[in-house]
C-alpha cells in the first residue's frame, strides 16, 4: 500500500545516488576547491540497494532514477542496473549522468536493461565548458551523447541556465538536441546545497527562456499534460519538443512524489531537507522487509516538506547553506543528495 504524506502526496519516485564523487566541478553544484567525501565503507553495497528498492516497490514506488555525483564512477554500475531493471513492478528505471564516461558505457547500460537516460550538458562551447565544469571534457561528453543517441533514442539533455554564463545558448541547444533526436530541458538555477555562488540575479526564469526561444523559433505551444514530473513541455511549430524545469520561480512541491536515497543509505524527503533518516543501519542490522517498510512508512506519513516553495516565499534570499557548513555535513550537498 502506498503511504500518503501530510499533503496527501504518494511515494512513487525514488532517486538513488550511487556515489557522491564526481569527475566534473560544475560551478552551480561543486564550485569549491575541495570536498569532504562520504567514507567508502559507508556506501551501500548493490545487494543492500537491491533490498531497499524492493521495499520501496512494496510501498508503491514505480520509478527509480540512478544519480550521483557521477553514477558512472561507481564500479560495475551495469551490474546494479541489471539487478534492478528486471523487477516487474519497476515501471521506469532511468539514470542521470554528466556523459564524460558514457561513450564506453552506453551500450553496456542498455544491455543491462536501463530504460531511459538523461545527460547533463550546459554548453556547446569548449572554453566555456572548461570554465563551467573545471575540466576540459566537452569532447568526451559529445562522444558520450553520440553513443547515447544510438541506444537510447529520445534521451534527454538537462541544461542548467545561468545568466551571463550560458543564457545565450538556448537556441543552439534546441537545435543540437533536435539533431540527435533528444529532448532538451532547461533548468532554472536553484539555490540548493552546494550552489554556494548562487544569487537571485543569475536565475533566468521560465518566462525569459520562453521569450528567447520564441524570438528565434516562433510560437511556442505548451503541451497539455498532467504529471508529477518537474518539467513543463513545449512544442515548436516544426514539432520539436523541449522542456523547462522552473524549480526556482514555480516550484512543484504540491505534487512532489519523490524521495532520495544517498549512496550511504540516508533517506531524504526533500532536496532542501536539513536532515535525512538512516536506512543503512537497519539494513545492516538485518531488519526484514516488513520492518523496513514500517519504518519508511512512518517517515513518509510524517512528511510535510515543501522546500522549494518555502525558499520562494522568503522573497529576498541568498545561498541556502554556506560552504563552511557544507564541510561539516556533506549530505547537504546536491552531489550527495543526487541532482
Ligand atoms: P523525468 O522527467 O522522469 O525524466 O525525470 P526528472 O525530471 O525527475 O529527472 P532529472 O534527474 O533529469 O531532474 C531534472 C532536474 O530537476 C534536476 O537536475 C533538478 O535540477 C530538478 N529536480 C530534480 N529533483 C528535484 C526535486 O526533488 N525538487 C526540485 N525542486 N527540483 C528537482
Ligand atoms: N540548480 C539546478 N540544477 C542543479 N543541478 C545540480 N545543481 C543544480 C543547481 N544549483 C542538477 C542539474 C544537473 C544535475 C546533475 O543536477 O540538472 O544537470
Ligand atoms: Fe519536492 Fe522538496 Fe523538491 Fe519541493 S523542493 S519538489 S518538496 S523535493
Amino acid at each position: 500500500m502506498s503511504p500518503l504524506d501530510q499533503h496527501a502526496r504518494p511515494l512513487r519516485n525514488l532517486r538513488v545516488s550511487v556515489t557522491d564523487r564526481c569527475n566534473l566541478r560544475c560551478q552551480y553544484c561543486m564550485p569549491e576547491q575541495d570536498y569532504v567525501w562520504l567514507p567508502r565503507e559507508d556506501l551501500l553495497h548493490f545487494e543492500e540497494v537491491d533490498r531497499l528498492v524492493d521495499v520501496f516497490l512494496d510501498l508503491g514506488v514505480d520509478k527509480v532514477r540512478l544519480t550521483g555525483g557521477e553514477p558512472l564512477l561507481r564500479k560495475d554500475l551495469p551490474a546494479l542496473v541489471e539487478r534492478l531493471a528486471h523487477k516487474p513492478r519497476l515501471r521506469d528505471l532511468a539514470m542521470t549522468t554528466n556523459g564524460v564516461l558514457l561513450a564506453a558505457a552506453a551500450a553496456d547500460l542498455h544491455r543491462a536493461g536501463l530504460h531511459r537516460l538523461t545527460v547533463s550538458l550546459d554548453t556547446l562551447q569548449r572554453d566555456r565548458f572548461r570554465r563551467l565544469a573545471r575540466f576540459d571534457e566537452l569532447d568526451r561528453v559529445l562522444a558520450g551523447l553520440d553513443a547515447a543517441a544510438a541506444v537510447f533514442p529520445g534521451f534527454k539533455i538537462d541544461t542548467v541556465v545561468i545568466r551571463g554564463v550560458n543564457d545565450d545558448e538556448l537556441v543552439p541547444m534546441v537545435a543540437f538536441a533536435r539533431a540527435r533526436g533528444a529532448e532538451v530541458r532547461f533548468i532554472e538555477y536553484m539555490d540548493v546545497g552546494g550552489a554556494t555562488h548562487w544569487s537571485p540575479g543569475q536565475v533566468v526564469s521560465r518566462q525569459e527562456m520562453l521569450a528567447s526561444i520564441a524570438a528565434h523559433y516562433g510560437p511556442v505551444t505548451p503541451l497539455d499534460e498532467t504529471s508529477s514530473a518537474p518539467a513543463d513541455r513545449y512544442r515548436l511549430e516544426d514539432g520539436t519538443v523541449f522542456g523547462i524545469i522552473a524549480s526556482t520561480t514555480a516550484p512543484f512541491c504540491a505534487d512532489c512524489d519523490r524521495a532520495r536515497l544517498t549512496a550511504d543509505g540516508m533517506f531524504y524527503l526533500c532536496l532542501y531537507a536539513a536532515a535525512g533518516h538512516d536506512l543503512r543501519a537497519p539494513v545492516r542490522a538485518g531488519d526484514d522487509a516488513a520492518a523496513l517498510a514500517g519504518y519508511i512508512t512512518r517517515i513518509w506519513t510524517a512528511r510535510s516538506d515543501r522546500g522549494a516553495e518555502q525558499r520562494l516565499a522568503l522573497g529576498d534570499r541568498t545561498t541556502l547553506i554556506p560552504a563552511s557548513a557544507l564541510r561539516r555535513n556533506p549530505h547537504w550537498e546536491m552531489h550527495t543528495k543526487g541532482g
